[in-house]
Formats: C-alpha cells, structure tokens, sequence
C-alpha cells in the first residue's frame, strides 16, 4: 500500500504513470489430469481484464482479452512493446472472426478452408468492435486460428478473442517454451501456461488481404508456394532487413531490435562448406582478440571444440531448424557468449524462407561469401 501511495506521488510528480511491477505469476504445466482446470482458471484471469501467456503451436503468445482495451494495454506495457505495432487476435470458430471483420473475402475463405486452425495470420478490414489499440490504430486486423488445443480451448472457454503477440520482452527472440516467457515476464503478467516445447519454432505466416493484391508480410511455416496453390499470385511485402559485408552495402553499426540476443550475432552466408570454413576463421580470430565466441550450427559440422555451441539440427531439415532457432539465441545468451557466428547456409525453400529471414533479423551483420 505505501508502495502504491509512493508510485501515485511519483507519477502525479513526473507526469507518467508508474504501474506495480512485481505481481506474482503463476505458473501453470497442464497435463491430461488437469486440463479443464488449468483453462478454467486462467478463463477467469482473462475475462477480468489479466494476461496469461499460453502455448500455440507456433510460439508462445502473451494473451488477453482483444476486444478490452485496458487488458490489451497490459500486453504491451508488460513487453515494452511499441503502440503502433498491431497485435494479431487469436480466435476458435468462424463465428468470432466474423464479428471482427467488415467482410471475409473469398480468397480469405479459401485460405481458411486449407490452414486454419494453423500458422496462418489474415489481415483483413476491421471491424469497430476492435478497439484501436489492438490494431494500433489501423483500420485492419490480424486475426488467426491457432491450432494448439490449450490455446483453443482458452479461447472458447474465456469465450473472447486473445490478442496475443509473442509473450518475449519486444526485441527479443520468440519463446519456445514456458521457461523462455518466465525469463522475460516474470513478475509483469498474471500467469503462464506451461505445455511444453512449442512444435514449430517460428511465428506464423502473415498475409494481407485487406488490399486488392494479397501480400505475404511475414514468411513463416506456410510458405508463399504453398499458399499461391490456393489464391494464384501474391507479393512478398518484406524484407529482411540485411547489412551485408564483403557484398556490396557496408554500413555496419545497424542494430536491428528483431529477435535480438544481448550478444552480437554476425550470420555468415553462402555453400554449406564455405560458410563452416568462415565459421572456423571467425572463430579463431575473435578468441585469439579475447572474445568470447558461441556457434549456431547445424549436426555433425567439423568446428572447433567448444562448449559454447548451441546445434540447430539438420541442415536438411528446415523444420527441425526452426524448432530450436529461438531456444539456440537464447541459449548461447545465458551462456554468456559476446559474438554468436551463426550459420546461415539454408536453403529459402518452405520453412527456411522463415528461419533466413529471422537469422537476418537477429543479426547485427551478414556476411555474404
Ligand atoms: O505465430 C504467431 O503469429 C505468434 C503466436 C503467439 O500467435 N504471434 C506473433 O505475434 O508472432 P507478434 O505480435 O509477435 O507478431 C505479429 C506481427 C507483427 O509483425 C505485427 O506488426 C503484424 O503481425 N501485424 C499485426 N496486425 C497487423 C495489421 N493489422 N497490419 C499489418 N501487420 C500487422
Ligand atoms: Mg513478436
């Protein structure tokens, strides 16, 4: 109470508002055994205005009430995240989507009909139910049905649409898993529910249909491929946001605030084999410098012997990549490493248009052989 008196005097003082950091946050590992507990309860916590951070097949998600401007307010304040940056609101039938929408397009439906409940985000024209900080302030919403049953069933249960963007600190990479959000929320959001390892990896897949030409504003598990068998054409309406050395652009310095380790992730491109034969150097040049240095590679790759190695899996297996590329940049962080030399040799096929793209990201360079 003197706490919160102290906060009030603060903020009458400094003109902003200081809000109670430290609410203890429950964690909940739902099993078989508890299931329709665990939902209830955290139902509760989401119609009385709380965020729960929840599982989806993807990433984790911060969740809260879409439709409840006050609780999509507590999402952002707890990731420190940007007001204009668009929240995608998460639902589990057809009848909820259609109530956030001016209209669902035929190829909308199409899309629909094939992926959802899955890694799939439809933008759309929004209805004026959703308040505009959901949407940060756009005419447009985001809107997708997660395949994952807990999130499903929260949905139904709470019978409200989540808003839910990934349940990291803004600028940090993605979590994976309940221990991930714990790291970066603790303390900030009501609770977590812990369903072990996301299956994905990576972010869903995020196409605009709100405009005559669709537009794939962010690669993920569905590729641009996949989704032109089902409408024709679209766009790709993103980049990956590179600064290449030894290319052709040099303008090192550029930090990217994207799925961003603390340390400096510098990601080398090119042939498999080329890329290792760099690894190799980088690595002995910046430990003879006094660096400390941790590898993001894939299996069986002859390097130099180190603990500070985090394997992403096979480098065939895109899938497989994208399942522990959050997990390795969070890793090699809590190791301690200051440089992450990163291996990006995958093929932009299917899902590793979606891992290149979130490497490139997350790094402070790219060096391009
Ligand atoms: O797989 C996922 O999509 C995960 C899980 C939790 O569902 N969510 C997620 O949310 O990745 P978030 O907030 O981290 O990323 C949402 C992306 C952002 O890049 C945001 O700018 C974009 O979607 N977005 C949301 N609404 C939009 C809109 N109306 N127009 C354009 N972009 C939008
Ligand atoms: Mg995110």
């Amino acid at each position: 109470m003197q706490k919160h008196m102290k906060n009030l005097k603060l903020s009458l003082i400094m003109g902003f508002e200081i809000r109670e950091m430290n609410k203890p946050t429950k964690v909940f590992k739902i099993t078989h055994y508890n299931f329709s507990d665990v939902i209830c309860e955290c139902a509760q916590i989401i119609q009385k205005g709380g965020t729960v951070a929840i599982p989806t097949e993807t990433v984790y998600g911060l969740a809260a009430n879409a439709l409840d401007p006050a609780a999509v307010d507590s999402i952002f304040y707890a990731k420190g995240r940007p007001a204009d940056n668009p929240l995608i609101v998460h639902v589990s039938s057809l009848g909820q989507l259609e109530q956030l929408v001016l209209d669902i397009p035929s190829k909308a439906l199409s899309l629909i009909e094939t992926f959802w409940p899955g890694p799939l985000t439809i933008i759309l024209k929004r209805a004026d139910i959703v308040p505009d900080i959901t949407t940060g302030g756009l005419d447009t919403v985001a809107v997708r049905m997660p395949a994952n049953q807990v999130a499903q069933e929260l949905i139904r249960v709470s019978g409200r649409p989540l808003a839910a963007p990934s349940a990291n600190i803004s600028g940090r990479p993605s979590p994976t898993t309940a221990s991930h959000v714990i790291h970066d929320l603790d303390g900030k959001i009501d609770a977590v529910i812990d369903a072990g390892t996301a299956t994905i990896g990576v972010e869903s897949t995020v196409i605009d249909l709100s405009r005559e030409k669709p537009a794939i504003l962010r690669p993920g598990y569905i590729s641009a491929k996949n989704i032109e068998k089902i409408i024709g054409e679209v766009e790709i309406g993103y980049s990956d946001h590179i600064t290449e050395v030894e290319g052709v652009v040099r303008s090192p310095g550029m930090k990217y605030t994207h799925y961003s380790p603390n340390a400096i992730v510098l990601l080398v491109e090119g042939t498999h084999d080329i890329v290792l034969n760099k690894i190799y150097e980088m690595y002995n040049d910046f430990t003879c410098r006094g660096a400390r240095v941790g590898l993001l590679v894939t299996n069986n790759d002859f390097l130099p012997p180190t603990n500070d190695i985090f394997y992403l899996g096979n480098k065939d297996k895109p899938e497989e990549v994208a399942k522990n590329l959050f997990k390795g940049l969070r890793f090699l962080d809590e190791v301690g490493v200051t440089i992450i030399l990163a291996d990006g040799s995958f093929s932009n096929e299917g899902v590793g248009a979606a891992v290149m793209n979130r490497l490139r990201k997350a790094s402070e360079m790219v060096i391009r052989l």
